[in-house]
């Protein structure tokens, strides 16, 4: 039920040489995004069957913005040519110009994704809702996280999970080592600690979630391989279209 919402994504390439990154692979993930997000990914056939019903089809989807901020005709990519070999995590120097990396567009109307190569093997971060610099608001994925990328993370599901984030999505896991954080969300199994891999267990239990069907590793806001996440719950669908609904709005108009 509800009607589908189209966000406008810019994807500002900030490389060295910039070239690297395709139109033809920027369209990929932008794809891959939106049938990730539709619920009609063609890997979800891997979901253990009593985690089935909980599989979600959201009414996000994503376009590439078709105009600049000052309403020229573009194709939503931009690149730019950087002297920095690469950025660090949470640092802002990616988002600004003068800093050598691009400057965000307006974040009321685009949805801003930066794509640059990342120190220390970080994937990817994003702000959450309501909790950052408007000219910081967006994500920052490492180049090689895009469709045919770097295995195991070449499936274009760090923007997807990071997307999780921007509509205020929390790893399943809850951040802590121990079962008293969670993701204030009621169908996904509390997990003591995140997923590495690709698991393939009939069922898996651990310390927060110690009977019955286990840990739902399969959930895009775990720690999986891009090739073993490909799914979002109910409950996160209705949190990310209230949190797309109550802090993002402006993106539909
Ligand atoms: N480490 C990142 C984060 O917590 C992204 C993890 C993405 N995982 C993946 N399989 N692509 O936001
Ligand atoms: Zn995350
Ligand atoms: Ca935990």
């Amino acid at each position: 039920e509800g009607t589908t919402a189209y966000i406008p994504v810019v994807f500002h390439v900030v490389l060295q040489n910039p070239g690297l990154v395709t139109d033809a692979q920027i369209q990929a993930q932008v794809d891959q995004l939106n049938l990730d997000f539709g619920g009609v990914n063609p890997d979800s056939t891997k979901i253990r069957a009593f985690f089935k019903p909980r599989f979600a089809k959201t009414n996000i989807q994503f376009r590439l913005a078709q105009r600049t901020p000052g309403n020229e005709p573009s194709n939503g990519i931009e690149r730019i040519t950087t002297s920095h070999a690469s950025f660090g995590l949470n640092d802002s120097r990616v988002k600004y110009a003068a800093t050598g990396g691009a400057d965000a567009w307006d974040n009321s109307r685009f949805f801003n994704v930066w794509i640059t190569d990342l120190s220390q093997g970080y994937l990817g971060y994003s702000t959450f809702p309501g909790s950052s610099v408007p000219a910081e608001d967006g994500i920052v994925i490492r180049y090689t996280s895009l469709p045919g990328g770097v295995a195991p993370y070449n499936k274009g599901r760090t923007l997807v999970h990071e997307t999780g984030h921007f509509f205020y999505l929390f790893h399943t896991w809850g951040d802590d080592v121990g079962c008293s954080g969670n993701d204030e969300i009621d169908d996904t199994p509390n997990q003591a600690n995140y997923t590495s891999g690709c698991p393939g267990d009939p069922v898996r239990l651990d310390a927060c979630t110690t009977s019955g069907n286990g840990i739902m590793y399969e959930n895009f806001m775990d720690y999986t391989d891009d090739a073993c996440m490909v799914m979002y719950t109910l409950d996160q669908k209705d949190r990310m279209e209230a949190a797309m609904n109550t802090y993002r709005a402006s993106l539909l108009t």
